[in-house]
């Protein structure tokens, strides 16, 4: 049986399975899931079996590492495959139309945690790997799979790992599946990612909560300090406030901001997504250019106080605060942590005390050109796929891994997605539409078979 003829006559049998490993709740981030994790690891591992001679379960402090590789021809390149079968956890479980981990198919999507980001993305190469060694006997070129069980909590595992694997990892290519299509029937190509920095503070102000009615009017309230000072971290026109935050941002140049804004994307879809009244951002910037071009700082969490039912009259003695920098070329992490971090101190009043300060996580941008050879094999490889010619975005979201593949080993890194944006990463109702499932096999299958001729 040819190629095709494999794919198409196993959309049952591959849909069947992508469902089973969608029920295992992998969620990274919780203790009382470590089991799933380790689950779905040991389900990765299983399914590699079929198609690699070696795979190994790799434990680490956190999560297992899933490696596999078929190393058969040293006439024909060696690529490695990167993803996550970790996923975000499932809450708030009562905004689901149905349950989290039950794979539910409704109107030509399939709903579960992990769908999209990134189960079903890993899916659609385990698939292709086993639809190529079926028909083919053994895979077109050498492959290396790397699948980490910590991507949405920091792959400090991953990272350690890759310290003391150098020469494991090596590979002419990364080829990755977590990121989008710039919209329903435009198939893409990802040349950037944006970085990101995440913090977390905490501050205290009197020495236990205190009456309101008691003592307010007299007394600072930690909770009023956070909100004045994240309402100084943006000026009017939207343009972050910390000093010396765009001092290396690269700027665009004039033909790449022509090809970025005039790719075939709406403004009116992108609206109808987030859902809000009215749009906000940079002056100066189209969308585009705002999300996946220019460093943001964002509050993720603010919290403190009462949060319970009813009423409670009290002032705070401590408040807390999550927040992140999403940041662009040539941004250095290290140095905007630094700046963010100094700046925030300074606008503190003297009433508070900075408590906790913490930079949990950093992660560098990533731009490339896309010259290589295999830009153009991902192209038409996705043009097979599905039907239409495939264009170059960049993105707005990290996979700080990339950085890191792309820093050590300068190969080209090749990020074919298949989610949709209003596919609900991270939210409740996540979903992959089939129709990129599967047109996802097919596309991916002869990448790597069209590798083996380039
Ligand atoms: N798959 C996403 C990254 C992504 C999303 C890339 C959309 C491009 C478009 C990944 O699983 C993710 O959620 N990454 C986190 C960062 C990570 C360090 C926790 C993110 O971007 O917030
Ligand atoms: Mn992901
Ligand atoms: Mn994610």
């Amino acid at each position: 049986m040819n190629l095709t003829d494999y794919i198409e006559s196993h959309r049952n049998e591959h849909l069947a399975e992508l469902k089973q490993f969608l029920k295992i709740p992998s969620v990274s981030t919780k203790a009382e899931n470590k089991a799933d994790v380790e689950r779905a690891a040991q389900w990765v591992a299983n399914k590699l079996r079929g198609s690699f001679s070696h795979v190994e379960v790799i434990p680490t402090k956190m999560h297992p590492l899933v490696y596999a590789e078929s190393l058969h021809d040293a006439s024909k390149p060696t690529v490695l495959f990167y993803g996550h079968y970790d996923v975000q956890p499932p809450e708030p479980l009562e905004l689901w139309t149905s349950p989290a981990f039950e794979p539910t198919e409704r109107n030509g999507n399939l709903y579960c945690r992990g769908s999209v980001d990134d189960k079903g993305q890993v899916h659609i190469h385990l698939a292709a790997f086993e639809a190529l060694h079926k028909t083919l006997g053994k895979l077109p070129i050498n492959v290396k799979v790397l699948i980490e069980g910590e991507e949405e909590v920091g792959s400090e595992s991953l990272y350690e790992f890759v310290k003391g694997n150098k020469p494991k990892l090596k590979a002419d290519a990364l080829v990755v599946s977590d990121t989008g299509m710039l919209g329903p029937g435009v198939p893409s190509v990802t040349y950037g990612l944006r970085g990101l920095n995440y913090y977390q503070m905490e501050i205290s102000g009197p020495a236990q909560d205190l009456h309101s009615g008691v003592f307010g009017g007299a007394v600072p309230n930690p909770l009023t300090v956070l909100c004045e000072l994240f309402a100084k971290m943006h000026d009017k026109n939207f343009h972050v406030t910390v000093p010396g935050f765009y001092d290396d941002v690269a700027a665009l140049s004039k033909a790449e901001r022509k090809a970025l804004n005039s790719l075939p994307w709406k403004a009116k879809d992108f609206k109808k997504t987030v859902g809000a009244p009215e749009l906000c951002g940079e002056k100066g910037f189209s969308i585009v250019e705002q999300v996946w071009c220019r460093p943001t700082f964002e509050l993720n969490g603010l919290w403190g106080g009462y949060m319970g039912e009813g009423a409670k009259t009290v002032i705070p003695a401590k408040a807390w605060a999550k927040f992140s920098t999403r940041l662009v070329p040539d941004q250095d992490p290290d140095r905007i942590a630094k700046q963010v971090e100094k700046y925030i101190r300074n606008l503190l009043p003297n009433t508070v005390e900075c408590t906790m300060f913490e930079t949990l996580s950093k992660g560098k941008p990533w731009v490339a050109p896309f010259t290589h050879p295999y830009f153009k094999a991902a192209q038409r490889a996705l043009e097979h796929g599905f039907g239409k010619k495939a264009v170059f975005i960049r993105e707005g979201g990290s996979i700080p891994f990339v950085t890191d593949m792309h820093d050590t080993f300068k190969v080209p890194c090749i990020l074919m997605g298949f989610g949709l944006p209003d596919e609900n990463a991270h939210a409740p109702d996540e979903h992959i539409s089939l129709e990129n499932y599967f047109g996802g096999i097919k596309a991916v299958a002869n990448f790597y078979q069209d590798l083996g001729t380039v």
